[in-house]
C-alpha cells in the first residue's frame, strides 16, 4: 500500500476516534477500513453502562461497511490509546477474519503519537481462526 493511502487512512481513523463515546474507560478508539474496491468506512468505539454492551471501533466500522455493501476489505486502520499499538480484541479479530482475507493489513497507530505506526497482518494476530465447516 502507498503511504499515502495509510496516511488518509489514518487521518479518518483519527477523526473517527473524536466521535469515540468513552465516558467509562475514557480510551478513545477509531477505525477506518479499506474496502477491496477502495471505499473507506470508519467507526468509534461507543461503550455502554452496561458495559459488555460496548461495541468496539472495528467491529462499528466493519457494520457501517457491510451495512453499506461492502463485504471485502483489504486494510484496517486503528488508532487509540496512548502509547502503545492499540492491538484489535480478540473479539474484533473473529469478526475481521469473517470479510478479511488472512494477508488483510492491520495498521496501529498510537493516538498521542500518530506519527509511529506498526503494521501487520490478519494472519500475525489471528493464526487460526474459527470457520463453520458445513456438511
Ligand atoms: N476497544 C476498541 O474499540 N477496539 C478494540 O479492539 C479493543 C478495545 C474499546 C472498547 C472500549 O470502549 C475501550 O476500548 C476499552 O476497552
Amino acid at each position: 500500500m502507498q503511504t499515502q493511502q495509510i496516511q488518509s487512512l489514518i487521518r479518518k481513523a483519527a477523526s473517527a476516534r473524536r466521535q469515540a463515546y468513552a465516558p467509562y474507560s475514557k480510551f478513545n478508539v477509531g477505525a477506518a477500513l479499506l474496502t477491496s474496491t477502495g471505499r473507506i468506512f470508519s467507526g468509534c468505539n461507543v461503550e455502554n453502562a452496561s458495559y459488555g454492551m460496548t461495541l468496539c471501533a472495528e467491529r462499528a466500522a466493519v457494520a457501517a461497511a457491510v451495512s453499506a455493501g461492502y463485504q471485502q476489505f483489504k486494510a484496517i486502520v486503528i488508532v487509540g490509546g496512548r502509547r502503545t499499538p492499540p492491538y484489535p480484541c480478540g473479539a474484533c479479530l473473529q469478526v475481521l477474519a469473517e470479510f478479511c482475507r488472512p494477508d488483510c493489513l492491520i495498521i496501529l497507530a498510537a493516538g498521542a503519537r500518530p506519527a509511529a505506526i506498526q503494521t501487520c497482518r490478519l494472519k500475525d494476530l489471528l493464526p487460526k481462526t474459527f470457520k463453520l465447516t458445513r456438511k
